[in-house]
């Protein structure tokens, strides 16, 4: 699983030859960022330079394993398996680790109103279409994400042609409704026949409110029947897509009982809903299986699918902790944890149509500067592409130590 001296070896690589050629290649600056990146990672060599989303580096070190198990082969029969991507994902070493493991991607970000329609009436498909031709190209399915959040939206949506704020008024909720449809028959209908499922409602429920909506300006300036107005809108535009609201935390009491309330009104009023995207932003501690296996069935009891849409397992317990290097020992805990999930989520089967990870590896990851910026390592694969104890604990469990094993390495490391 670790391998010490590769790990070692590879770092020499590191400091040695590519940076050598880096310095040739990239000047002294980007040489001395290299270094730090370098000193900063794992502790077995880092391989990236991370620069923000648009502008991560690989240096061309890495192999990708070819001789372990395809994820999505070994899950083949349960659901497809899925990771969200951006456009590094697609050249280079990178786009082999996702063909090897996953049928299907999710868009991380290219798909979000604030790219899709910078300006309004202005569409700009050129990042969304290219990780799309990957997908037809390597036989993926493709998730669509989103059409309605309150996040990432473009600035001019929400204002009035003299750029101010719109209030809640009928003048602008006719407004408002206008924009979500425009965008929703665009977006949905450019797409169709290549995106099969649509989150259409992100992040839509909020448990602290007495009526349970998300206090977001489309609901504040359209009311509800902005969510059941872009399901309508997406099935008219794409009658074949399957449709989903996605939601974070799902596990939670309060909350699901506000979304249970949500899916069944919006069915028994015929809106074409197929099901609950859970995005399941999990901890090395939470939730519990059995809270995740009681929500998954609450919505199948309903009538409704299930999705896994945004899975990772962050490995701290917490907002404010951060390693330095992440323990060994949390790695493994990882890896436990995900071997539960996926025995779960195999025991469930019919119930759960599709698992996407929200990231390749641990290398991009959302999680490095959310809640706070700090080391996280919630994915299956590492900062070099390699296999990790939560790929194992998926794939192979038996490679996984025992807990006796768990505590030696971690007494020897002390
Ligand atoms: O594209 C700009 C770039 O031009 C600029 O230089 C840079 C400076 O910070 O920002 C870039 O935008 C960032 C964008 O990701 C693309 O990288 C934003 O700052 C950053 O906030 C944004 O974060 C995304 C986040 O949604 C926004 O809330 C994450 O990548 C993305 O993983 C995350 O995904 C969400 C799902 O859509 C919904 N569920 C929760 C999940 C995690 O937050």
């Amino acid at each position: 699983m670790f391998h010490p001296v590769q790990a070692f070896s590879f770092k020499k690589t590191c400091y040695g030859v590519y940076l050598l050629l880096w310095v040739l290649a990239s000047g002294l600056h980007h040489a001395s960022a290299a270094l730090n990146s370098c000193s900063r990672d794992t502790g077995t060599g880092g391989a990236f330079l991370s620069a923000g989303d648009s502008q991560q580096v690989s240096i061309p070190t890495v192999q990708v394993q070819t001789d372990i198990p395809s994820l999505y082969k070994i899950l083949d029969g349960f659901f497809p398996v899925g990771a969200a991507i951006w456009k590094g994902d697609i050249t280079g070493p990178h786009s082999e680790l996702l063909r090897k493991h996953f049928n299907s991607i999710t868009t991380e970000n290219a798909m979000k109103m604030g790219v899709l329609q910078p300006s309004e009436g202005t569409f700009d498909f050129t990042t969304a279409d290219e990780l799309v031709r990957f997908a037809r190209a390597n036989l993926m399915l493709v998730r669509g994400h989103t059409l309605v959040w309150h996040k990432q939206n473009p600035p001019w949506v929400f204002k009035d042609s003299g750029g101010n704020a719109l209030r809640p008024t009928r003048e602008n909720r006719a407004l408002l409704l206008g924009r979500l449809e425009k965008h929703i028959r665009a977006v949905v209908s450019h797409y169709k026949g290549e995106v099969y499922a649509w989150d259409v409602v992100n992040e839509a429920v909020d448990p602290e409110q007495p009526d349970g909506f998300r206090r977001s300006p489309w609901l504040e300036i359209i009311g509800p029947e902005y969510i059941e107005t872009a399901f309508r809108i997406a099935h008219e535009a794409s009658p074949g897509a399957k449709l989903y609201i996605n939601e974070y935390d799902t596990t939670n009491q309060a909350k699901r009982a506000f979304l249970l309330k949500l899916v069944r009104d919006l069915k028994r009023r015929g809106v074409p809903i197929d099901g609950v995207g859970h995005q399941m932003h999990n901890r090395v501690d939470y939730p519990s299986t059995a809270a995740i296996t009681e929500t998954l069935e609450m919505f199948s009891e309903l009538g409704v699918g299930n999705q896994i849409t945004e899975l990772d397992i962050s490995v701290y317990r917490n907002s404010t902790d951060s390693y330095p290097a992440v323990p060994e020992g949390v790695i493994f805990e990882q890896g436990y944890r995900y071997r539960e999930l996926f025995q779960t989520l195999r025991r469930l089967k019919g119930k759960v149509s599709s698992v996407t990870f929200w990231g390749l590896a641990d290398d991009h990851t959302w999680l490095k500067s959310f809640p706070i910026v700090r080391r996280d390592l919630p994915l299956l694969f590492d900062e070099q592409l390699q296999a990790k104890p939560a790929y194992w604990g998926i794939v192979d469990p038996s490679r996984l130590p025992t807990a006796a094993g768990v505590r030696q390495r971690n007494g020897a490391a002390r």
